[in-house]
């Protein structure tokens, strides 16, 4: 990354700075050079290192796109078969980590947990400061490994129940499935939830992203800086509005009442969870997927009541505000079909975008430069100081 360049980036690559030098929210500004992913707004295209994600979604799987993050190029059989089995030997937790989440507060936010029991994982990992890129690649696997496993066992813990041990020959959607319900998904449904985590993956400099890449700058570990992107993801204007549309569609309760409440959310200026997006203009590719998985999860248990909803929805704001699903949007009834909580929506996001945030943190350690821009600065100048008592 280099902060020169963003900071006196060229007004072409600052596309919506409006009067202000400062465009609001960054939108447009080019903060990085990257080779891992790229979302094309306008025509609806997203790739991670040259493969469109609807390619990866037919034939790909999680670990792959795991290997294709941190390494820029697909493995082959050799060097697949070696990641699944170094997940396998990483999904066991510090005993201290399992001890820690019993001793959180069971109303906890599972997002607030996670970034917690991340941040601590960091004591128990002797080659956590260890940023050459064999070290960052160790932690970068022990995280990916790790977090399903602590999703898991926050969820079972709050519930009074004992968490369940990883099976190392599993993969991680597998695995994460098995250990939240304790028992073995079908074959079908670990894939939808697989493709789930690959089309999560990376979406190049999204909020938690550039979060993690502004962390890593410091040469803070990988710890520090996947606690930070786990804090950006948690908001509801990013990885939290999954839940919030779930929330939404259970508040609505039947199809007849979506128009209606559309129309009074719209008329009140409120955002409709689930719908729009900061850089695509057309369909998000990753919605395309997940409303098929949301329609298919639903039918396989007999209830499409919330796809047929969620539709309904897509329908009406498309209409009225020519806006589109994000990624969060059928990934809610998608979950909720699959029987997940609704606070685990934005951990399962977590779960696997800690592969596109340290893919970015290894390309942010290979070429660090400090991420530091200026800011326009708006208040006075030259006041005098008054003391205290003549105020
Ligand atoms: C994702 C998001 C933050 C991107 O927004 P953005 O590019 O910053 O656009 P803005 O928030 O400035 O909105 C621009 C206009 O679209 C409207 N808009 C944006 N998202 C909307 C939504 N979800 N529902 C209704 N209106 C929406 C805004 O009200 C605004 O309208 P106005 O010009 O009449 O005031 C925004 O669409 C949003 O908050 N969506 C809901 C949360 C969500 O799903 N987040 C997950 C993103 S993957």
């Amino acid at each position: 990354m280099d902060t020169a360049k963003e900071a006196t980036a060229p007004a072409s690559e600052k596309k919506d700075s409006g009067s202000s030098a400062a465009a609001a929210g960054l939108r447009g500004v080019v903060a990085a050079q990257s080779s891992i992913g790229d979302v094309n707004g306008e025509q609806g295209i997203l790739i991670y290192q040259g493969y469109d994600i609807h390619d990866l979604a037919a034939h790909s799987s999680f670990e792959e796109t795991v290997f294709l993050l941190w390494h820029g190029r697909l493995p082959n059989r050799q060097e697949l078969d070696e990641l699944d089995r170094a997940i396998g030997e990483n999904y066991a937790l510090p005993s201290q980590a399992i001890d820690m989440i019993r001793a959180f507060p069971r109303n906890a936010e599972p997002m607030d947990m996670l970034r917690t029991a991340v941040s601590a994982l960091d004591f128990y990992d002797k080659n956590g400061h260890d940023l050459s890129r064999e070290g960052a690649l160790r932690t970068a696997l022990r995280l990916t490994a790790q977090l399903p496993v602590i999703t898991a066992a926050i969820e079972r813990i709050r519930n009074g129940q004992e968490p369940i041990e990883a099976k190392p020959e599993l993969n991680i959607a597998t695995n994460f499935l098995y250990m939240l319900k304790g028992e073995m998904p079908s074959e079908r449904e670990a894939r939808i939830f697989d493709v789930c985590l690959l089309l999560h993956a990376d979406h190049e400099l999204n909020a938690s992203t550039f979060t993690a890449r502004v962390v890593a700058g410091t040469l803070a570990d990988i710890y520090g800086a996947v606690t930070a992107a786990i804090a950006a993801l948690s908001g509801p204007l990013h990885g939290g509005a999954n839940t919030n549309v779930m929330k939404m569609l259970l508040e609505i309760g039947d199809i007849s009442r979506v128009e209606d409440y559309v129309h009074n959310a719209l008329a009140q200026k409120q955002k409709i969870m689930g719908i729009g997006h900061a850089v695509y203009k057309t369909e998000d590719p990753r919605a395309t997927h997940l409303r098929q998985f949301s329609k298919e999860v639903g039918e396989s248990k007999g209830e499409t009541k919330w796809f047929e909803m969620s539709q309904k929805i897509e329908e009406t704001i498309k209409r009225e505000k020519g806006m589109y699903p994000n990624v969060d949007f059928y990934s809610a009834s998608t979950y909720y079909m699959m029987g997940i909580p609704l606070d685990l929506y934005t951990p399962i996001f977590a779960i696997s975008r800690i592969s596109g945030w340290t893919g970015h943190i290894l390309e942010q350690y290979a070429n660090n430069k400090l991420i530091r821009p200026r800011a326009e600065y708006v208040g006075p100048r030259d006041l005098k100081y008054v003391p205290i008592e003549q105020r």
